[in-house]
């Protein structure tokens, strides 16, 4: 059966959901699977933007034939090689044997790298070169490490859409809905849209900030992203979360606390602390186990908060391997501008704040606001607890 939605008068959305995945990019665990969007233009000249996974291409192409009817495909743009948005390009192809594949010098390389097809109708755009299609000119915009090199978006100034490929995308399925109106964002999409950013594109902040910056200068009406809702009317609340992501700056002042614990005693510390924090009129706290929570979803919540504490047993001379993973992640994702604290626990020798400290200090602008602290094996002294709320509740107090 066709799964279409109507954009515009003749704006079609042709992606397709898959909701039997586990794992995005074999690593992110899915609780609700994805959408892969596409999207078809039926102007005087037809024009489609990206296909779709291998997984639901069945889907892809029913609804591209079904809209299309007995007009010709004339142009197909690749906006995004990675093949949850290209590995329909040779079926296309097959099918539409005149097409004209869109896109940069980088995409043909990597067309090139991963399939054996000949194109023999190809149009390379660089920044800034325009497709006119009837009605609809679409401008060609560069978007390099959002989230690959090739990467590139578009504008067309008659719907004033802006087809924005990996950025603004979101996990979870749509469910028949399409447009960020239908459903309950803040409740149903925001996390994942967080957790998506955070661990797909959070490594290239800089490279966002050119994009945003070069989406400023538009008059956009709606982004059509490669991944979950179209925004049409939550668009200011996504640039303003994609402001603050890909500047890490914190979107609450808040405690998130990171814990490692093999027998539970040092996750009951951390218990107490959360505890402390709330008696203590600070509600906006969130205690997370290592062992318990898929480090996507802690990276995603370490952009949202302004203050984390990091609490690991000692493990074999080193860091509690979850959380040392976890470590590695930020530093791949390259976290930052955290306040921080850090404590270990050891029963003959805690040694962990050493490897922490060390890890924590390549990151850019990890403040350490109070003494790291060692636990032996249990915590007994449990001012040190309220010592440390105090520490915090102060420093979110400081605007600097
Ligand atoms: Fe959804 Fe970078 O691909």
């Amino acid at each position: 059966m066709q799964n279409v939605r109507k954009l515009t008068q003749d704006v079609y959305f042709i992606g397709a959901e898959d909701d039997r995945i586990q794992l995005f990019e074999n690593m992110f665990p899915l609780e609700r699977g994805v959408s892969y969007n596409s999207y078809l233009v039926m102007d005087e000249k037809t024009i489609v933007f990206d296909t779709v996974d291998y997984s639901v291409g069945l889907q892809f192409i029913e609804n591209i034939k079904n809209v299309l009817g007995e007009k010709p495909l004339d142009y197909l743009v690749i906006s995004h090689m990675e093949p949850d948005h290209c590995a329909y390009l040779q079926q296309i192809v097959n099918l539409y044997p005149e097409v004209t594949i869109v896109g940069n010098t980088q995409t043909f390389k990597m067309i090139d790298q991963f399939f054996d097809v000949q194109l023999t109708h190809k149009l390379i755009v660089k920044e800034y070169d325009t497709l006119c299609t009837g009605v609809h000119t679409f401008t060609f915009i560069m978007a390099p490490f959002v989230h690959w090199p090739e990467v590139m978006v578009a504008y067309d100034a008659y719907d004033k859409i802006l087809y924005s490929a990996d950025a603004f995308g979101t996990f979870n399925t749509l469910d028949g809905a399409v447009f960020d109106d239908e459903v309950c964002f803040e409740k149903e999409y925001m996390d994942e849209a967080r957790r998506y950013y955070t661990n797909i594109v959070g490594k290239y902040g800089m490279q966002v900030q050119t994009l945003l910056k070069k989406a400023s200068a538009l008059d956009i009406q709606m982004i059509a992203p490669l991944h979950g809702v179209v925004f049409r009317k939550e668009i200011p609340m996504i640039l303003e979360k994609y402001q603050k992501w890909s500047t890490y700056t914190a979107e609450e002042k808040g405690v998130l606390i990171v814990c490692g614990s093999i027998y539970g005693n040092t996750l009951q510390a951390m218990r107490g602390l959360a505890s402390c924090l709330h008696e203590k009129g600070n509600h906006a706290v969130k205690l997370v186990n290592v062992s318990r929570t898929h480090p996507s979803y802690i990276i995603a919540d370490m952009f949202k908060y302004s203050h984390i504490v990091f609490a690991t047993p000692t493990y074999n001379a080193g860091v509690f391997p979850l959380m040392e993973t976890l470590l590695q992640d930020m530093c791949m994702l390259q976290v930052q501008n955290k306040k921080i604290v850090l404590i270990d626990n050891g029963t003959w020798a805690p040694l962990a704040n050493t490897q922490m400290i060390k890890k924590l200090g390549s990151m850019k602008n990890m403040e350490c606001i109070y003494d790291a602290q060692s636990i032996k094996s249990s915590l007994k002294d449990i001012s040190v607890l309220e010592n440390i709320a105090d520490a915090l509740i102060t420093s979110m107090k400081d605007n600097t």
